[in-house]
């Protein structure tokens, strides 16, 4: 049963002139009623099998005969390196099985055509299909550069020591704001016949309780946010890599972004060169951002050149998608923007104690467009102050009081941040939309397939 032959290696010239056993799924099939040329698939390439009748017999070619697309097969075969074969090598079949066939009434939907017509784009046709869609080479090479993506994100905090830690889902109050707050009913009683809880924003209020046991800790989770609006780097439901350090400021705290989201580049680069030429993707850039330096600017700056390309934006707002959409176009590699209007921003956000209009924060903000990938900095940490931050932005004390409880017992100085992985995934691709990178994706209207 185990599958011994990858159709990647025998294109890669490992089995030349061998007798190997491929197993995979059509891609595409064509031929006459003596002789067929099936492309077969696997997860690591593709390759040509030519398949005669006069070798085969009249039953094994004539199952082969009316296989169709995403039919599943057991090829027997030598290889042949020959230059003319797409990918320079082809399988000549001697014995073939048929595993899984696809029935003639109901032929595989996700055609050339369709795919033509989408353009690199995902209709709501490619969308309602997403389960057969993820076969194609596209959504293969996007799954095997997120897979990369988490690695890297496990491989620079287990280097440096850091402790993966899980928080609960189901919280008691909100971390980014109550207007995208999922509730979920949480078995009503008698005395709380509205009791409910709500899928959390991120893992972050949980883990500044665990900071006192673990001091340097990260954790790959989803986050849950209820974005009404549908853009292309909002999620209902994505993947957040976050991370939480004691005794550190909004300085140490930027430096590991910039090395994580540097790392990250690199990894991509060393493991799926083939997988981002096969999108296209310019790998000259991502080699920019894995080698050079991240600047930093202030969130004033930021504002005044906005202004300055006559942006309508004012001092105070926190900048969304269309504004670091242009301010990130002619960036050359990602930049942080540092110290928010603390009217921007929630209360957990350490005021800067020399400036109490502003707060110890950062975005990093990607290039070419994309805008927003990590927001961390320092935290309200003093017991005096995070009572006082609670209450001046009129958020009820008694959700918290479990947050309030680690600044009452010893609180230290401390920060992290929160870095969206498939906005990271959909920048690193140079995917058009944040959808192209998650295999089943969530928003506003869609949570099917
Ligand atoms: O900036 P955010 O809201 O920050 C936090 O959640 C902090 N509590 C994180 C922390 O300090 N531990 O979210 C962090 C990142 C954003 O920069 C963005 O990359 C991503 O999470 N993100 C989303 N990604 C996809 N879809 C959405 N709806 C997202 N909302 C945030
Ligand atoms: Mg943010």
């Amino acid at each position: 049963m185990a599958k011994e032959y990858w159709i990647g290696d025998v294109q890669a010239g490992l089995h030349d002139g061998s007798e190997v056993e491929l197993k995979g799924w059509i891609k595409r099939t064509r031929g006459s009623n003596k002789i067929r040329f099936i492309v077969l698939r696997d997860s690591t390439g593709t390759i040509q099998c030519v398949a005669k009748r006069e070798d085969l017999g009249d039953e094994i070619f004539e199952s082969l005969k009316g296989a169709l697309i995403e039919a599943s097969l057991v090829l027997k075969g030598s290889v042949n390196a020959d230059e003319r074969a797409p990918g320079g090598h082809e399988l000549i079949v001697t014995d073939a099985e048929l595993v899984g066939g696809v029935r003639a009434d109901s032929p595989f939907p996700i055609t050339e055509s369709a795919m033509v017509a989408a353009d690199g784009g995902e209709t709501e046709f490619l969308l309602d299909n997403r389960h057969l869609y993820l076969r194609t080479s596209r959504m293969t090479n996007m799954l095997k550069i997120r897979s990369s993506v988490f690695g890297a994100i496990h491989s620079y905090f287990r280097d440096k020591d850091f402790t993966e830690y899980q928080a609960p889902n189901f919280v008691a109050g909100a971390v980014e704001g109550g207007s995208t707050l999922f509730e979920v009913p949480y078995f009503p009683n008698e005395a709380n016949p509205d009791r409910k809880a709500y899928l959390t924003q991120s893992w972050q209020l949980y883990a500044e309780a665990a900071m006192p046991a673990l001091e340097r800790l990260y954790t790959i989770a989803p986050s849950f946010r209820a974005e009404k609006s549908r853009t292309r780097r909002h999620l209902t439901e994505f993947w957040h890599a976050e991370m939480e350090v004691a005794w550190a400021s909004n300085a140490e705290i930027m430096a590991h972004g910039e090395g994580l989201v540097r790392h990250i580049a690199k990894t991509v680069i060393d493991e799926r060169e083939s997988e981002l030429s096969d999108i296209d993707r310019d790998i000259e850039l991502l080699a920019r951002y894995a080698d050079n330096p991240y600047p930093r600017i202030r969130y004033d700056e930021a504002v005044e050149t906005l202004q300055g390309l006559g942006i309508d934006i004012e001092w105070g707002q926190d900048l969304d998608y269309s504004k670091e959409k242009v301010l990130t176009q002619d960036f050359e590699v990602p930049h942080f923007l540092t110290h928010y209007p603390k009217v921007a921003k929630p209360f957990y956000h350490r005021v800067d104690p020399d400036d109490g209009n502003y707060v110890l924060c950062h975005d990093l903000l990607a290039p070419e467009g994309y805008g927003e990938i990590i927001g961390g900095g320092e935290r309200t940490w003093s017991e005096e102050e995070i009572l006082a931050r609670i209450d001046e932005e009129g958020v009820e004390r008694e959700p918290y009081q479990f947050y309030i409880d680690t600044r009452t017992y010893g609180g230290v100085p401390h920060g992290g941040f929160g870095l969206g992985v498939d906005r990271v995934c959909s920048w690193l691709s140079g995917a058009d939309h944040i959808r192209e990178v998650i295999p089943f994706p969530r928003d506003s209207r869609r949570v099917t397939p």
